[in-house]
């Protein structure tokens, strides 16, 4: 048999020199993070408290179905544990239900699908172009399914669901579930305008609150359970700044659905479901419930701050009119400094990290004008609105004003010394970016 390594000799390295260099890269990463202004909107910085119980024993263990209800021997913590993981949640998010087992956020999303749907039944949804998730459509766990996905009509200008148009495709297409929640996401979705239509068709409705389950539990945005949405999923790790995992909630309005959720999420799409992380998880369900409020303002604070400085110095963020964002992102266009590619490469040059994102008016998927940026992480390590317009301002000098990254770097890494310790959180201080190591080499 001809195998391409056959033809391309090189040398491999010995199982220690892989290992070793998997532990250098690691550390490399690590200190760059440590370097670098953070701006994906999609991330964040576990606490010190979460990490811990996320670099545990439990992360080697199995604990199959429900607490008290195992399918193995081993789980008398851990079903305290969820116990208590899941009483948090519903506790954090005022809701009757709440499942902690899905691994991450599209994860959590098959699941509901499984619930709430079958194969060839009709969905709503956002575009991905206008800000919706891939696993909300054909390409993604939607079409996995089976499911027909229908685009709400999009207000570009306002950078939400367009109200009469979606009132028209949902009457018209009579959908099984009316899907919202958005990976960009600047306002609230007009769910109260869409009621009396949902009502009209009688559709299941379903809501993916993956970007703002911080924001909703610190009481800073809609709350799509009192907006009467049937269920909401999320992953753990954006606005809550969690572990890499998935939650999903319920006000249980019809019955049946609490089962249906249950067997969506296991034997459905889980078999292990990362006890690790179902720890980290409650442990920053519990820090939420005392920070929450307060973390959750500061991030919409420093948005705005954020907006309003970087349109100061000329570039082009979206919604001025509206204040730019009543969450943690902000959408910039830069194609006058040719795209978003362009310039999430330049940016991460300069140890600015962000990334490149359609936006509505791009005809070319592969090439989109825009950058995406969040303030959650930014504001974890302790930044406030003062601080944003030294992070406006070394943004504007990568772009509008063509300085070279490399010029820039130093004083980004200046700027970010200051900011390296976790905040909103018990054992506040902590460092964010170092983590535990052995010394010496393999
Ligand atoms: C709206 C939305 N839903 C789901 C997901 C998927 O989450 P995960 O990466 O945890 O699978 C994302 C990820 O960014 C998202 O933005």
């Amino acid at each position: 048999m001809f195998l391409i390594s056959d033809s391309f000799p090189r040398v491999v390295p010995s199982p220690k020199e892989s290992a070793q260099s998997v532990r250098d890269l690691t550390r490399k990463h690590n200190a760059w993070f440590k370097d670098s202004i953070p701006l994906i909107a999609s991330e964040n910085v576990m606490s010190p408290a979460a990490r811990e119980v996320m670099n545990s024993d439990l992360h080697n263990r199995y604990a199959e179905g429900l607490p008290f209800k195992r399918y193995y021997q081993g789980n008398i913590y851990v079903d305290q544990i969820e116990t208590l993981c899941e009483e948090l949640a519903r506790d954090v998010f005022s809701s009757k239900f709440a499942d902690v087992r899905s691994t991450s956020g599209t994860v959590c999303n098959i699941a509901v699908l499984a619930a709430l749907t079958k194969t060839r039944d009709k969905m709503t949804t956002v575009a991905t172009s206008d800000g919706g998730h891939i696993s909300h459509a054909k390409i993604g766990a939607a079409g996995v399914r089976g499911i027909k996905t229908f685009n709400y009509p999009f207000d570009e200008k306002n950078m939400n669901i367009e109200v009469e148009g979606a009132k028209r495709l949902i009457r018209e297409v009579k959908p099984k579930v009316a899907l919202f929640g958005q990976s960009v996401y600047l306002f609230p979705t007009p769910l109260d305008e869409l009621r009396d239509v949902i009502s009209e068709v009688g559709c299941s409705t379903w809501y993916d609150g993956a970007h703002v389950l911080g924001l909703i539990a610190g009481g800073r945005f809609q709350d799509p359970l009192r907006h009467g949405i049937d269920v909401v999923s999320g992953s753990t790790h954006k606005t809550l700044p969690g572990p890499q995992h998935g939650m999903i909630l319920s006000d249980l309005p019809r019955e049946g659905l609490e089962t249906a959720l249950r067997r969506g999420v296991f034997p459905g799409v889980t078999s292990n479901h990362h006890l690790h992380s179902v720890a980290a998880l409650a442990v920053t369900l519990a820090e939420t419930k005392e920070y929450g409020a307060a973390y959750a303002d500061q991030i919409v604070r420093n948005a705005k701050a954020l907006g309003q400085s970087l349109f100061e110095r000329g570039l082009d963020v979206l919604c001025e009119h509206l204040g730019f964002t009543e969450s943690h992102t902000l959408v910039v266009d830069v194609e006058q400094y040719h795209g978003g590619a362009k310039v999430a490469k330049s940016l991460e040059a300069a140890n600015i990290i962000l990334n490149k994102n359609l936006l509505p008016w791009d005809s070319d998927p592969v090439r989109p004008s825009g950058i995406r940026i969040g303030s959650q992480e930014l504001t974890r390590i302790g930044m406030k609105e003062k601080h944003m317009a030294e992070v406006a301002e070394l943004i504007a000098r990568v772009t509008v004003k063509e300085e070279p990254p490399e010029r820039v770097l130093p004083d980004v890494v200046r700027l970010k010394r200051d900011f390296t310790k976790v905040h909103y959180c018990f054992f506040e201080g902590e460092e964010a970016y170092d983590y535990p190591s052995y010394d010496g080499s393999l």
